[in-house]
């Protein structure tokens, strides 16, 4: 049974080789000459060495390196480390094969931005770009050459931890946020030493996983995977990406690290991807625990053979491949291809050239003034205005406030989840920059309480508390002495407005950690509760990677602002926000639940044969309403804004043809402001049921007081197609309803058809 699955697995391969080789087309045969000709030169075992990536400078890694049995190293950071085991591989070693050294920079290396679920809401495509440019910059500098990011995974689940680390729910959205990040990372060219390769993980539907619980299993339609989890990743590929990572998870029964439908079949063949994947931390090993391995040869040669080239960690490769070709288990051809693959992008990047990074960029490119502009500017982008009532935003600097809260004074949460090599100490607090903007007189304080790890041990790496502050003048809890609710209310009787800043430690989201519920940890209830009770306007301001349930807020507080988690500049951000220093314009990525129950909430869901009525007998539940507490692409600023005059083009157009819709938005309010207007559109029949609506285009408009605009969307309606059940793309003949709007709940509405 074994060996005949070995064997198939073989074979397909075979064929798949054949069919890569002739999809591809090497844009440099130069480099092509040069890769044949080290092929030549190379042992199996130095071979199986590129196809090996371990972490660490330790010594065992070192000696391996000096024995060509090691391709890449991942954490290895600062000049000096990195051009130490660099100089191992180019000067130590027999074939002298730069390594390319990789590194987690999610949102930031050492200058650290909004987390990737926050930025996206900002909907700018440039800031977003330019914030990677600087991550890019940052990490080379440090000598890393190679970014295990963007993650694009697409996810619906908010318990799902890792869904800080994406763009969101919208496969639009992500998939211009996956092209933006990979220009970021990559700049115009790969061998620039001021450009990283970028790797988009985690391929593919990681963000899919059962009830939210990492590491879960995932099975959906090939059409899902299609049309919502597969379009970030093609993105990526089509913007030039160099590498990509397959995920943990098993995919309809077949892991996605031993997935050829979709490693080999639709990246390569499909797609024409060029460059080389890597697995995920100990992905090939983990193929025993989920079932589809005997043993680490045996995972070894189905990762391989699906088309995963480079084995993280955990050295089933460089153990088990060498005896596997030897045994004629395994055809030479396939590691010379994925070989083929790791040392075209270390060509490519330049490696060979230059393989050392400049240390004296490490005095001078870290966290420069203009770097941290750029994070502050994104941070600012990215926060989300929900509720504002009596316009108690902005915050008059006459007035007095209270900042409570456990994440008020929290560095080490500001930065998020996984912030590259950011240090706490960098991070500008909201309670640092109210007290800098404001002058500490009108500033009250107190932390009110203490957010407690969980206690069944997932808070593991829960950031310890930030060291006390040296200011702090008019405390009435100074930040050495311990959280107390009364403190806090005695805070909030003698100011004019209270911040509240609550929500869950930064340690809280990203990787294995997923959660049950969205309370807000520990006791902060109570500590809202208090607050509320003194009568005084409140502000929420919620610093977390994932929306929380705030059904209660609306009723309670007056301001609700969702501060994710900002970055090094998150207090800056925040208090020129709250202070009306400009108005805030970032929209949601992600639908905001009402309550845990109604996971997984998104606005591209399906119409049903019983869509959501007022009686009894439709989708929905009896004791609450399905639809989400604010939409997905929902946000509020300081003005308002008025849609009208929507027109379409070419009422009836061909599938091949172009469409155009235009509509006014106009300023009615009292101060300048920016609106993301979104386009959305409907395909009322097809094959295949559609999602209510789809983002398919959006602008970021700023306008004076009265100021209007005509937006224009210009979208090819072969873009608006689906695939059909046999999983063609088509464009149904049919009536199609457009949107322009301010969320994806709302807007005004118009109709074409294609003929
Ligand atoms: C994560 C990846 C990450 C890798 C290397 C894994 O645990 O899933 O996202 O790139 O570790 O740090």
């Amino acid at each position: 049974m074994l060996l005949s699955r070995r064997l198939i697995a073989v074979l397909a391969l075979a064929c798949a080789c054949s069919a890569f080789a002739a999809a591809q087309q090497p844009s440099d045969p130069e480099t092509e000459r040069k890769i044949d000709a080290l092929l030549m030169q190379m042992t199996l075992e130095e071979k199986i060495g590129q196809l090996t990536q371990f972490a660490g400078k330790n010594p065992q890694n070192i000696e391996m390196i000096k024995q060509g049995k090691v391709g890449s190293l991942l954490g290895v950071l600062g000049a000096q480390d990195s051009n130490e085991v660099q100089r191992v591989a180019v000067e130590k070693s027999r074939l002298k094969i730069p390594l390319i050294l990789g590194y987690d920079v999610i949102h930031g290396y050492r200058t650290i931005f909004p987390v990737p679920l926050a930025s996206a809401g900002s909907f700018d495509m440039p800031l977003i770009e330019q914030a990677e440019r600087v991550a890019a910059k940052e990490s080379t500098a440090a000598g890393v050459k190679w970014v295990f990011a963007p993650m694009v995974d697409i996810a619906r689940d908010p318990r799902w931890g890792r869904v800080v680390e994406g763009a969101g729910e919208d496969p639009y959205l992500g998939s211009m946020i996956a092209a933006a990040k990979v220009r970021g990372f990559q700049g115009k060219s790969i061998a620039d030493p001021e450009s990283v390769v970028a790797c988009v993980k985690h391929y593919v539907a990681y963000g899919a996983v059962e009830g939210g619980r990492d590491y879960n299993t995932v099975d959906i339609s090939e059409q899902l995977l299609r049309e919502v989890y597969l379009p970030p990743f093609h993105a990526a590929v089509d913007a030039g990406v160099g590498t990509l990572m397959s995920a943990f998870q098993d995919l309809n029964g077949v892991p996605a690290s031993a997935n050829h439908h979709t490693l080999t079949d639709i990246l390569r063949g499909e797609w024409k991807f060029d460059g080389f994947v890597v697995s995920d931390w100990g992905a090939t090993h983990e193929l025993i625990a989920h079932g589809v391995a005997t043993n680490d040869a045996q995972a070894a040669l189905e990762s391989l053979t699906a088309g995963v080239d480079m084995d993280m960690v955990d050295g089933a490769y460089i153990n088990n491949i060498p005896e596997l070709v030897n045994s004629n288990k395994l055809p030479i051809a396939v590691v010379d291809e994925a070989v083929r693959r790791v040392l075209r992008v270390k060509f490519k990047a330049g490696l060979f050239e230059h393989p050392y990074a400049d240390a004296d960029r490490e005095k001078t490119d870290f966290l420069t003034p203009e770097n941290r502009e750029v994070a502050r500017k994104l941070a600012f982008e990215s926060m989300v205005l929900l509720q504002n009532k009596n316009d108690v935003l902005p915050l008059s600097r006459k007035q007095t406030v209270a900042v409570i809260g456990p994440l008020a004074n929290d560095k080490s949460s500001q930065l998020g989840p996984w912030a590259g090599n950011g240090q706490a100490a960098d991070a500008v607090t909201p309670l640092d920059a109210f007290r800098q903007k404001m002058g500490s007189d009108h500033v009250l304080y107190a932390k009110g309480v203490d957010i407690p790890p969980f206690e069944n041990g997932l808070a593991a790496g829960v950031a310890a508390p930030a060291p006390p502050s040296a200011t702090g003048v008019k405390n009435f809890q100074t930040e050495n002495k311990p959280a107390s609710i009364p403190d806090a209310v005695e805070a909030a009787k003698k100011a004019d407005v209270v911040l509240l800043f609550v929500g869950e430690l930064a340690g809280m989201t990203g990787e294995a950690s997923s959660r049950s519920t969205l309370d807000f940890p520990g006791d902060q209830m109570k500590l809202i509760d208090a607050v509320v009770a003194t009568k005084k306007p409140v502000v929420l301001v919620i610093e977390s990677g994932r929306p929380l349930d705030i059904r209660w807020a609306a009723d309670k507080v007056s301001g609700i602002v969702q501060a994710w988690f900002l970055g090094v500049e998150a207090g800056n951000a925040i208090a020129h926000t709250l202070l009306g220093d400009a108005s805030p314009s970032g929209h949601l990525a992600i639908s905001w639940p009402r309550s845990v129950g109604e996971i997984p909430t998104y606005y591209n869901h399906k119409n049903t044969g019983r869509p959501s009525a007022p009686d009894r007998w439709h989708t929905g539940y009896l004791d609450q309403s399905a639809a989400p507490l604010y939409p997905f692409g929902y946000g509020l600023t300081y003005t308002k804004f008025s849609y009208s005059n929507l027109k379409v083009e070419s009422p009836k157009i061909s599938a091949n043809g172009t469409l155009r819709v235009t509509a006014d938005i106009q300023n009615t309010g009292k101060r300048e402001g920016t609106e993301v207007v979104q386009f959305y559109v409907h395909d009322r029949v097809a094959p295949t049921s559609r999602p209510v609506r789809e983002l398919k285009g959006f602008e970021r408009v700023t306008l004076a007081p009265g100021e209007q605009k005509t937006v224009e969307f210009s979208v090819k309606v072969n873009d608006l197609g689906s695939y059909d059940p046999e999983m063609h793309w088509i464009v149904p003949r049919s009536t199609y309803d457009v949107w322009v709007a301010p969320d994806s709940a709302s807007g005004i509405q118009g109709t074409f058809e294609v003929e």
